[in-house]
């Protein structure tokens, strides 16, 4: 195929606008915590290493086994996000796999406690047990930081231990780990065999024989009994695999409806996780996304449209949870190999986002972060009055914030000298009339 021909089917392939269009773009969707994290629980799993829709699943579990028990609404709720955050904390590590197991095939149950722990570089037991703890707690900090209460983040703290007490340094035996916890642990548990015995037939066969083998030692021995009772129902099968479970669990709008205000704490939140993985200063993220808003108004786009970008902008790189931090943070040139993982962060964001309702031209935006006007960006190769506006100005105040901060490869560069490179970059990396109009509104940020 000719290579003109080869970029477009690049671009029909990877990146169709029409697939994200939003009809009568009305600004910043009136969403739900249960909403938004259920749909970005997409990225923690990449962090994690899980398979799409793992954190979704676990969510399903835990939920279908506290309604079970008659847990209250509140209580209910509470596991939903348990489940959904388990594992944030794994956004802000490199994963590690245990000694003697080949990287990427951790197989559940046989590694008691790191379950989860499905990594790219060998460790010694003590780094495995390290790594539980440590993700274990920097989850738990995101859960309180987002604003969830004790029963959240104590779960995502509990959710390796066992009910022997083992699990994790300073895991609690028994019924002196909170309910919450021990269902959000139980939850994770049984969706690792899930991942673990293909097909999910098998495990329907074998799984409640498995739960009553962990009752006693790993799990609740009273909740994985009820768990075995479960695990024989049609309908908990049926539900678990309904190709619609995300979309499913994102309507029942968990933990209420958000303010645009408490979106934007929501997802300066998410932000600054993206920046320790990425290796950026603190408040990095925050600090772009409002650039881009201001951007985005003295460009003449609408209150309503610079919110949207500033969400998008928030949101922008959390495709690089699925991208190993070493490589992002790596102060030296990437390998083809490296860089073909890097360039894919776009791509996880855009289908991350695209399914959060009303966020579809956000995740379009967010897609061409990285494209050029001279088409030799990634990943669609897009040209010219293709690559969206929005999207260069999120690729702009990205841009002038990495060169006037301190970043692994290099120091920070003097906003003239910065000035002085993006003026270079009109024409080829941006549309100088974005440019010119980003230039005259980027005065005020040195105060
Ligand atoms: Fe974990
Ligand atoms: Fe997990
Ligand atoms: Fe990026």
């Amino acid at each position: 195929m000719a290579p003109r021909a080869q970029i477009q089917a690049v671009k029909a392939e990877f990146l169709d606008p029409t697939l994200y269009e939003d009809t009568g773009l009305s600004g910043v969707p009136r969403l739900s915590r249960g909403t938004l994290l259920g749909a970005l629980s997409r990225a923690f799993d990449l962090a994690e290493g899980r398979k799409p829709g793992h954190a979704q699943r676990v969510a399903y579990i835990g939920v279908y086994l506290a309604g079970d028990l008659g847990l209250e609404p509140h209580r209910i709720e509470e596991v939903y996000f348990g489940c959904l955050l388990h594992d944030v904390g794994m956004a802000v590590m490199e994963p590690v796999t245990p000694p003697g197991i080949p990287p990427g095939r951790v197989r559940a149950g046989t590694v008691p406690g790191t379950n989860s722990a499905c990594g790219t570089s060998a460790a010694s037991w003590s780094e495995v047990i390290q790594s539980i703890a440590r993700h274990c707690e920097a989850g738990s900090e995101v859960a309180r930081r987002m604003g969830f209460g004790e029963a959240v983040s104590r779960a995502v703290l509990g959710h390796h231990d066992c009910w022997d007490g083992s699990g994790r340094p300073g895991a609690l035996p028994g019924e002196q780990s909170p309910l919450i916890s021990r269902i959000v642990a139980l939850a994770d548990r049984f969706e690792s065999l899930l991942d673990a015995e293909a097909p999910p037939l098998a495990l329907r066969r074998s799984g409640p024989a498995m739960l009553r083998d962990m009752a006693g030692r790993e799990l609740d021995p009273d909740l994985a009994e009820r768990m075995a009772v479960i695990a024989s129902r049609d309908d908990f099968w049926l539900g678990l695999y309904d190709n619609d479970l995300g979309a499913g669990l994102m309507a029942l709008n968990y933990g209420g409806v958000m303010s645009r205000d408490e979106l934007f704490d929501l997802l300066g939140v998410i932000a600054d996780i993206v920046d320790v993985r990425n290796g950026r200063a603190e408040g990095a993220g925050r600090r772009i996304a409002e650039m881009a808003r201001k951007v985005a108004l003295h460009c003449d786009m609408t209150e309503r449209r610079a919110d949207l970008l500033k969400v998008a902008t928030l949101l922008h790189d959390i495709g690089t949870l699925g991208v190993p931090a070493r490589y992002l943070r790596k102060p030296d040139i990437l390998s083809v190999d490296e860089m073909s993982a890097v360039q894919m962060h776009p791509i996880y964001a855009r289908d991350i986002l695209g399914e959060v309702p009303g966020l579809g031209a956000a995740a379009w935006w967010v897609g061409c972060h990285h494209e050029r006007v001279d088409g030799k960006g990634y990943p669609g190769m897009l040209e010219g009055s293709e690559v969206p506006a929005e999207a260069q100005i999120i690729g702009l105040c990205e841009t002038f914030d990495a060169l006037t901060n301190d970043r692994p490869y290099r120091r920070a560069l003097p906003r003239s000298e910065a000035f002085e490179i993006l003026r270079g970059l009109a024409g080829s990396r941006f549309d100088p009339y974005i440019l010119a109009r980003f230039e005259s509104v980027a005065g005020p940020f040195d105060a």
